[in-house]
């Protein structure tokens, strides 16, 4: 949709007519592309703060209003009414699947569920303390030495069964992951349980006794999953993204993301919200963890709080928050001091005029963690089922931008700040 343009007056005194294109949500953008051809000149947006960096129809977010949309969904709505694999069919498909189609993907998804036995020996060359998330980007990667046979990223059929594939395997390798680092066996799928419920079976049973999964945090699990699912343009996905521009194996583009998923800016928080809690240790600390969060000096932020684009309560963590209490309860965690004392502090937080005035409220990892630590899942875990939730959303922009027949490879330009040209010295005579 093009319906206005802005005129832009060049340092050579030309004037471009840039096409103002709006959306169908949000504000409009100027499509600068042209600029450098009719100006000889760049733009500069260091961290894309006000760039547009690709056109898509997948989710909406509304960061002034804490409105986050998966294909015109409410998200609060598809976390009181759907499932996990739902939004994923929702997500990669454009539609709410009908029963059939859901039954059709699910199925689909639970027979691709194992991973071939070589890519399970690759554990054996990591040390048990290595991070989950470094075995993580290795393992995910490696799945570009197999499946040979629908690669091809111009067929249609063959990106449909990379995206079952990954999707299916993820929880596979995230629970090898942790079985590698706690010295357990692996533990197959198992095709009778749903795909969070497989997903737990794979990462707490034993093979020398039967393991019940509990139908609750099954559901917390799902429900993290779903909220999980998709954001946009962040970090990860915008990697994706850039690797997949290339025309790179899609399992390659996705360790990609799952290597900038790591940091602690972006999906690392979740862990260092704990980290923090811990080392905050008790409500009467609190006062000091603010004012050390507000002094710039320090290198310490408030972990879960703030966000790029919300500029008011992120409408995950709203969900999150409210579904935590319960899930303590029904798992008999109700008493978690660590639940009140993120409460203690979120709301002390939101009364400091620092946090009123930068517009920073808790973001969707401030109470995660609290979650799935009471499902089991140990601290340096968290990162890696993050990522098993948002591989959805990497595999839809991925298929997104392969089949936009207008697809370019990313390539940034830059403001160069670096010496000008000169004169190579050799070394005896340098200085
Ligand atoms: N604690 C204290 N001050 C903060 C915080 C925080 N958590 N977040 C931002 N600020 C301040 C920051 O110092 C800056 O102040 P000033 O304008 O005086 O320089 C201002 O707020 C704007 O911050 P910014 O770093 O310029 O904003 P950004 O959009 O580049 O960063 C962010 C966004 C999420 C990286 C940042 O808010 C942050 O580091 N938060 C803590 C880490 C975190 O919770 N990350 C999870 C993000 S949500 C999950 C995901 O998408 O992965």
């Amino acid at each position: 949709m093009q319906n206005k343009t802005c005129k832009l007056s060049g340092p050579g005194g030309a004037v471009s007519e840039l096409p103002l294109r709006e959306g169908t949500l949000g504000p409009a953008t100027l499509d600068i592309a042209a600029l450098y051809k009719d100006q000889g000149i760049f733009t500069f947006d260091p961290g894309f703060v006000s760039t547009a960096s690709c056109e898509s129809k997948i989710t909406y977010i509304d960061g002034e209003r804490g409105v986050l949309l998966y294909r015109g969904y409410p998200i609060e709505q598809l976390a009181e009414k759907s499932s996990f694999l739902e939004v994923a069919c929702l997500l990669l498909y454009g539609e709410l699947p009908t029963k059939p189609q859901l039954d059709g993907f699910t199925d689909s998804i639970r027979r691709h569920s194992m991973v071939n036995e070589a890519v399970l020996r690759f554990f054996s060359g990591f040390h048990y303390d290595a991070h989950p998330m470094a075995m993580m980007t290795a393992v995910v990667g490696s799945l570009s030495a197999f499946y040979h046979d629908s690669t091809d990223i111009h067929n249609a059929r063959h990106r449909e069964i990379f995206a079952h594939r990954i999707i299916a395997k993820l929880p596979t390798l995230a629970a090898a992951v942790y079985r590698h680092s706690t010295g357990q066996p692996f533990m197959y799928p198992r095709n009778d349980l749903g795909y969070c419920a497989n997903f737990l079976h794979m990462l707490f049973a034993v093979p020398a006794e039967p393991y019940h999964v509990n139908p609750v945090a099954a559901k917390a699990l799902d429900l993290l999953f779903l909220l999980h699912a998709d954001h946009e343009q962040n970090a990860s996905t915008s990697t994706v993204r850039l690797a997949g521009s290339s025309g790179t194996n899609p399992y390659a583009a996705i360790a990609a993301g799952i290597a900038c998923l790591w940091g602690p800016a972006h999906g690392g928080a979740n862990e260092a919200v704990l980290n923090m809690l811990r080392e905050i240790g008790d409500v009467k600390n609190i006062a000091k963890a603010i004012a050390k969060a507000k002094d710039k000096d320090s290198g310490f932020r408030l972990m879960g709080f703030g966000h790029r684009v919300y500029k008011n309560y992120d409408p995950r963590a709203k969900i999150i928050r409210a579904t935590c209490h319960e899930v303590l309860e029904k798992l008999g965690r109700g008493d978690d001091p660590q639940l009140e004392l993120a409460m203690r502090l979120e709301e002390i937080a939101l009364k400091d005029e620092y946090f009123i005035e930068k517009k920073l409220y808790p973001n969707v990892d401030f109470y995660s963690g609290i979650i799935y630590r009471a499902l089991g899942i140990p601290l340096h875990m968290m990162t890696v089922m993050f990522a098993v939730a948002r591989t959805v959303g990497w595999v839809a922009h991925w298929q997104e931008m392969i089949a936009d027949p207008h697809m370019k490879i990313g390539r940034p330009r830059q403001l160069y700040t670096g010496a000008t040209q000169r004169d190579f010295v050799v070394i005896e005579t340098r200085k």
